[in-house]
């Protein structure tokens, strides 16, 4: 039978001793030369890779085969593939664009509980669990206005949205949440809520201030790093570092 979405990843952060999710977020106006660019770097860096998260700047301007491609490559290195969407529509267009997705060959797409359940993200969940794929939930973002959005408090229930959207993302079985390398109190106050299994995944580290041990050591299943490694004199050595950093707590 075949893996779900956390085995797998978790395989792959084990088979090469490494928590990082390469954000492909690669700038490059020559359209021509992103593909390109996106497989050279997977090749180069897969050894130290769990994963690769990608976002608009390759899902904007690159059409279904090239990204399928860079999927395919992914995979041919060991590697997971994430579809940085921040999904957040109703359940009709959730659907079509999840479904295309998968056929892409992503294996997860992160989404925004903030829409709801029913006709929204229920498309989400009920096509990626029958794909064994993943839906990784946005639960506390690492940008310096995170606490404009996450922080507010909501009336009924009487909490503020973070935790709101902890309970949703028990409730609703998602496969992992973001919450940001920038707060390591609040990744640790995920951890205690959230089933041990249920991964949670940190950008933030480097450029924005987010450290990869700490945030490990709060909780941390996953590091979403981009430009710390994709602008860097030396990626390889880069990544190699954030590696060695957060190798703090063994993977389970
Ligand atoms: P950097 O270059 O800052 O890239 O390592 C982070 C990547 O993760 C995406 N992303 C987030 N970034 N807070 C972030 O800082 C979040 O909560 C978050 N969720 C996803 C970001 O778009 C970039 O691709």
């Amino acid at each position: 039978m075949q893996d779900n979405f956390s085995e797998r990843i978790r395989k792959s952060a084990r088979s090469h001793s490494s928590r990082i999710v390469l954000a492909l977020d690669i700038v490059e106006n020559k359209i021509e030369r992103l593909q390109p660019r996106a497989i050279s770097i997977i090749n180069d860096l897969s050894p130290y890779l769990s994963s690769v998260k990608i976002n608009f700047h390759l899902l904007l301007p690159l059409g279904f085969k090239e990204i399928a491609k860079i999927n395919d490559i992914a995979h041919a290195n060991g590697l997971q593939t994430i579809a940085d969407m921040k999904l957040n529509d109703i359940a009709s267009t959730n659907e079509t664009a999840v479904n295309m997705l998968w056929r892409m060959g992503f294996d997860a797409v992160i989404a925004n509980p903030f829409v709801g359940y029913d006709g929204a993200l229920d498309a989400v969940f009920k096509s990626a669990h029958t794909a064994k794929n993943g839906v990784i939930l946005l639960v506390y973002m690492s940008h310096p206005a995170a606490s404009e959005g996450y922080g507010l408090s909501i009336a009924s229930p009487k909490r503020s949205l973070f935790e709101e959207f902890i309970s949703r993302a028990v409730t609703w079985k998602a496969d992992g949440v973001v919450v940001g390398a920038t707060a390591p109190d609040r990744i640790a106050a995920v951890r205690k809520r959230i089933p041990k299994e249920t991964l949670i995944f940190s950008p933030g580290v480097g450029v924005q201030g987010g450290d990869a041990k700490k945030s490990v050591q709060a909780g941390s299943d996953f590091l979403i790093v981009g430009r710390s490694i994709l602008e860097s004199s030396d990626p390889v050595e880069a990544a190699k570092r954030i590696c060695r950093e957060s190798s703090n707590r063994s993977f389970a």
